[in-house]
């Protein structure tokens, strides 16, 4: 027995990914910091290609396109005030990282922010947009990743503290994964 879902909701029954803080900066160094739910793979040989999902009026998507770069940092489970509250306003109109003090670092290549206690960061330069209505599609290829001790081992782990993501249901609701299925 199947109960009907609304077609503007069918998105909410595949949107488990983690949530990411997409890391950016504009040709000023100001850095920014946008959490992203719709983001994926496309591709991994011979390097990691992922697709994001960005609202053309969002700063992080105008940093991309000036920079032709942008980081993916993966929260912890933990940093779910961090994710809402740098959610809540647009790096155009303030500076996110002031506002809500967040501590970070700077990754390798790209130099943009890495809030600490994140779980990785994936570093990723533009390899092409495509605008649809009032998002756009942001295709980007790996440079660089690096994950925090215990989090990764030829995969995410996920069963352990230090592997737990966060995962947005929509509106204020998020979850972090549990046990492996044997
Ligand atoms: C959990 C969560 C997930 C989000 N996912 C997306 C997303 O996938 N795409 C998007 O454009 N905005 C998404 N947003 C909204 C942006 O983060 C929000 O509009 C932000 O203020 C844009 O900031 P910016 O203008 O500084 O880039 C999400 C917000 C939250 C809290």
């Amino acid at each position: 027995m199947y109960l009907n879902v609304p077609t503007n909701e069918a998105y909410k029954l595949l949107n488990a990914g983690p949530v990411i803080i997409l890391s950016t900066s504009d040709m000023e160094e100001h850095l920014n910091l946008t959490p992203i739910s719709w983001h994926s793979p496309v591709d991994f040989d011979p390097v990691t290609k992922i697709l994001l999902v960005t609202d053309i009026k969002n700063k992080a998507f105008f940093n991309i396109l000036e920079t032709g770069k942008f980081v993916i940092c993966i929260p912890h489970a933990t940093q779910v005030k961090l994710v809402k509250d740098l959610g809540s306003c647009s790096g155009f109109k303030e500076n996110k990282l002031e506002k809500f003090q967040v501590e970070y670092a700077l990754s390798e290549k790209c130099q943009f922010a890495v809030p600490n206690g994140t779980i990785a960061y994936i570093e990723c330069k533009k390899l092409r947009v495509i605008e649809e209505d009032a998002v756009a599609i942001i295709i980007g290829e790996v440079i660089f990743a690096k994950a925090i001790k215990g989090s990764y081992r030829d995969r995410l782990i996920s069963e352990k503290e230090a592997g737990k993501t966060l995962h947005h249901l929509g509106k204020d609701i998020f979850f972090q994964p549990g046990d492996l299925v044997e």
